[in-house]
């Protein structure tokens, strides 16, 4: 059965300090058909008043991995029910509202223009302003839900289809200091977890595997040592384990890989967050306040690897934040978010704004950098 986790803010006063936003958010870019309305306050303060998720896993299971067509017809099935209580649980009518966001890209298109097209049918019917979010801003900003996070800070988005490091200054003022160069970290748990036979999504499985695992007896290539940019590659370990895995013949064993391999991705995004900590500190020089190194995205849900992110942090003299676990993977508060803090700025969208199956969140090194043109095959941004 589908799942559907469904959040009312207890404390869900819709109306804030005069000047607060009130906008609804849409999220359809992969596997979760998800709505949530977000208070934006003049001060920065994020209040989520409601975040609706429905999953479509076992769509999807059957053919261990997500199925663009299945995704596409799913959310058109769901988004107009999603969406309902995500008003209903915070209590609105569209009247109140200041405007929609809804993510435009990157994903799979066909999901994309679900959620986008729906988002211009409220827009207009409610003469409400649109905005079309990235979904990766939305990731950006995910840890200022419920928290006070002041910008800038140093981020690790680290997700199904994306791992970069980013120096986040703003809403739309984000630079990419390094980004993989072929698999994405939470791509490597998800292959790795399908070779060792498990489900997906394979990232939360690997990691309840490896809880009674210990992966001390096997030893993992570590990529891009002694680099020093701030890139990162998985195919290696990727192709390492899933041989690894063929070879395992018990639970044990395999529980065991599980836990090599899941400290093998941790120790990699900690040593290539290390290097742009060290870039931070030699760029910025030394500044009143502590810096901050913010973890976002799905693979930020697993506890291994906040840990030795947490640590890496300390190590520097950053201070360290994540989002709460259900802002980890992909939700639609993250989405009302960043589209509220471009409405806060003025930055709307045309009506007729396109759904975007690759659009790089710094578009200005994507196109400078050969390592990660957009439309590369692997790397999505
Ligand atoms: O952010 P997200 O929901 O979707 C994308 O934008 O890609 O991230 C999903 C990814 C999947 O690869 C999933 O396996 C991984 O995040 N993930 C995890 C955990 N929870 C989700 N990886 C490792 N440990 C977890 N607990
Ligand atoms: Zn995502």
């Amino acid at each position: 059965m589908n799942t559907v986790a469904d959040y009312s803010s207890e404390t869900g006063r819709a109306t804030g300090p005069a000047g607060s936003l009130l906008v609804l958010g849409l999220e359809t870019s992969c596997d979760e058909t998800a709505a949530a309305v977000v208070r934006l306050d003049p001060d920065g303060t994020a209040t989520v008043l409601s975040s609706v998720v429905h999953s479509q896993i076992d769509d999807h299971a059957a053919f261990g991995g997500v199925v663009p067509e299945i995704a596409a017809r799913s959310h058109v099935e769901m988004i107009d029910g999603v969406t309902r209580r995500a008003m209903a649980g915070a209590g609105l009518d569209y009247g109140a509202l200041d405007g929609i966001a809804a993510t435009a890209g990157p994903g799979l298109v066909g999901g994309v223009m679900v959620g986008l097209g729906f988002g211009k049918a409220v827009a207009l019917a409610r003469g409400l302003p649109l905005v079309a979010v990235n979904h990766l801003e939305g990731h950006a900003v995910s840890a200022r839900l419920g928290r006070n996070l002041a910008y800038p800070f140093l981020l690790l988005l680290a997700s199904g289809g994306h791992c970069q490091l980013l120096e986040v200054r703003g809403i739309g003022e984000m630079s990419r200091l390094g980004s993989t160069i072929d698999d994405a970290a939470g791509e490597a748990f998800d292959k790795i977890a399908k070779a060792l036979g498990l489900g997906y999504p394979g990232g939360p499985a690997l990691e309840r595997l490896a809880e009674t695992g210990d992966g001390s007896r096997f030893d993992l290539p570590r990529a891009l040592l002694g680099r020093k940019d701030c890139d990162f590659s998985f195919s290696g370990l990727k192709t390492a384990a899933s041989r690894l895995a063929q070879t395992c013949e018990t639970d044990q064993d395999r529980a065991d890989l599980a836990d090599a391999v899941q400290s093998a991705i941790a120790r990699q995004l900690a040593e290539r967050s290390h290097r742009a900590m060290q870039d931070w500190l030699d760029s910025h020089g030394a500044t009143a306040a502590r810096p901050m190194f913010v973890v976002a995205g799905g693979v930020a849900a697993n506890r291994t690897v906040r840990a030795v992110l947490e640590a890496a942090a300390a190590k520097n003299g950053f201070d360290f934040l994540a989002p709460p676990m259900a802002y980890c993977t992909d939700n639609a508060a993250m989405i009302a978010l960043a589209g509220a803090e471009r409405l806060q700025q003025g930055l709307v969208s045309d009506i007729d704004t396109a759904a975007r199956p690759r659009w790089p969140l710094d578009e200005n090194k994507a196109l400078s950098d050969p390592m990660h043109k957009p439309g590369r095959k692997g790397a999505k941004a």
